[in-house]
Parts: C-alpha cells; sequence; structure tokens
C-alpha cells in the first residue's frame, strides 16, 4: 500500500457555516468567530465577502464601521479598507492588511474558509 506524503504545513481550510446569504442585503455586514478568527461578511453589490473583522490599527470591530460600496470605514479612527481584498486603502500611517477569506454559497448558504 502506497501511503500519500502530506507536508506538514499541508493544513487544509475549513469550511464555516455563516448563515443564509439572503440574510446579508446588499451593503449589510455580519461577523463570526471561526477558527479562532473574528471575520467580518458583506455583501457588496450581490457578491459576499469575507475579511478580518479586526482593525489593525489599535483593534476596533469592524462590522461596526459603515460600508460604502466595497469601502469600509472603521468606525474608531477613519482607517478605510477595500472589502473584496483586505487591503488598507487609506490612514495616515500604513496598517497591515486585515486579511481575506473565501466565500461560497451553496444552495442558498454561505460558508467561509479559514
Ligand atoms: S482602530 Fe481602526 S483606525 Fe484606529
Amino acid at each position: 500500500m502506497k501511503l500519500k506524503y502530506r507536508h506538514p504545513k499541508d493544513v487544509r481550510m475549513a469550511k464555516v457555516l455563516i448563515g443564509k446569504a439572503s440574510e446579508i442585503g446588499e451593503g449589510k455586514m455580519t461577523h463570526v468567530t471561526a477558527g479562532g478568527k473574528e471575520i467580518l461578511v458583506a455583501n457588496v453589490e450581490g457578491s459576499y465577502y469575507a475579511t478580518g473583522n479586526v482593525c489593525t490599527h489599535v483593534g476596533a470591530e469592524l462590522h461596526e464601521g459603515e460600508l460604502n460600496g466595497k469601502e469600509l470605514t472603521c468606525p474608531w479612527h477613519g482607517s478605510k479598507w477595500d472589502i473584496t481584498t483586505g487591503s488598507m486603502t487609506w490612514f495616515p500611517q500604513k496598517l497591515r492588511d486585515i486579511g481575506k477569506y473565501k466565500v461560497t454559497v451553496e444552495n442558498g448558504t454561505l460558508y467561509v474558509e479559514v
């Protein structure tokens, strides 16, 4: 019998159920904790995106911010983020990206891979 070699870093992603896609309307956000990570899920013009939910400035929960198109504004000091990439688009200093996760929709149910 031949065993398949798996490198120790070959860690599989876990697919985590978020909920019904229809419950997150256009321009709306929700947040979940999955795999020990705080994750924000947003609906931008009918497409779903997931990023980290913690601002890398000093830790605000980004789902409490304002979503305008694909631009998310941090509720504490106004940093701006591209929700489709998890990258900062504006702040007086450089901040680390908030991260991005893959979202899938299956039979109307949203999943995120963490
Ligand atoms: S905590 Fe987000 S900009 Fe300061």
